[in-house]
């Protein structure tokens, strides 16, 4: 199943308005924008990138991860312009039991019109659909509101409460555990 995911590369998949695409060297300015944003990666999805070539590195190592057949970690392009205007990854897939969890951004100018929203039902769609998982989790600071929202928006779960999970910058971060079946997804619309 892995095999033939993976084999041409990072397979794309369309969304509303947006296109989950591998990330190239070119698109090295449009990811510094989206990483280097303090706000951005408060909840530590990501360390803060302080130059471009930061963006280079994560967009070698996106490249190295699909090619181990290990993770799918795309850039969100604009159906519009093409541009990266977030990022999307489905990790931890364990395909014997059929899970896997999802994480995401969307560029900061862009936040509470949607984006985000359409971003996760793609990932969705492409997860219970096209890869036939049937669990999808999520792991999500407290504090994260926007994120916590977004996902009971679309059918996701409270399971629990990890305590302490993360170390971020010398700070210490719960994380909400959350999942969504597939018997109770509603669909990408
Ligand atoms: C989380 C994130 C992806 C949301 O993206 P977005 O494009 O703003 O999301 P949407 O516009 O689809 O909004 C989703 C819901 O959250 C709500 N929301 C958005 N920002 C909010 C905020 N700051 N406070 C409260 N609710 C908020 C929206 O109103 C919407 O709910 P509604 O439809 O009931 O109104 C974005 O804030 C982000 O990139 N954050 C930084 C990275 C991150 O934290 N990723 C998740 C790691 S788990």
């Amino acid at each position: 199943m892995r095999e033939r995911w993976f084999q041409s590369g990072l397979p794309e998949v369309e969304g509303r308005g947006l296109r989950l695409r591998s990330l190239g060297r070119e698109d090295a300015e449009d990811v510094y924008r989206l990483y280097c944003d303090r706000e951005a990666v408060r909840f530590g999805y990501a360390p803060r990138m302080v130059e471009l070539s930061d963006a280079v590195a994560v967009i070698d190592e996106t490249r190295r991860l699909a090619a181990e057949k290990t993770i799918f970690h795309w850039g969100v392009a604009s159906a519009e312009t093409g541009r990266i205007i977030g990022h999307a990854t489905l990790f931890h897939v364990d395909w014997r039991h059929r899970r896997g969890e999802i994480g995401y951004s969307v560029l900061r100018d862009l936040w509470g019109q949607g984006v985000g929203t359409r971003v996760v039902r793609t990932l969705l769609e492409f997860s219970f659909g096209s890869l036939d998982l049937r669990r999808m989790e999520a792991d999500v600071d407290p504090r994260n509101v926007a994120s916590l929202r977004l996902l009971e928006k679309v059918g996701f779960r409270r399971e629990g409460l990890f305590r302490e999970r993360w170390e971020i910058d010398g700070e210490l971060q719960d994380g909400v555990a959350l999942a969504l079946l597939r018997s109770e997804w509603g669909g990408a619309a």
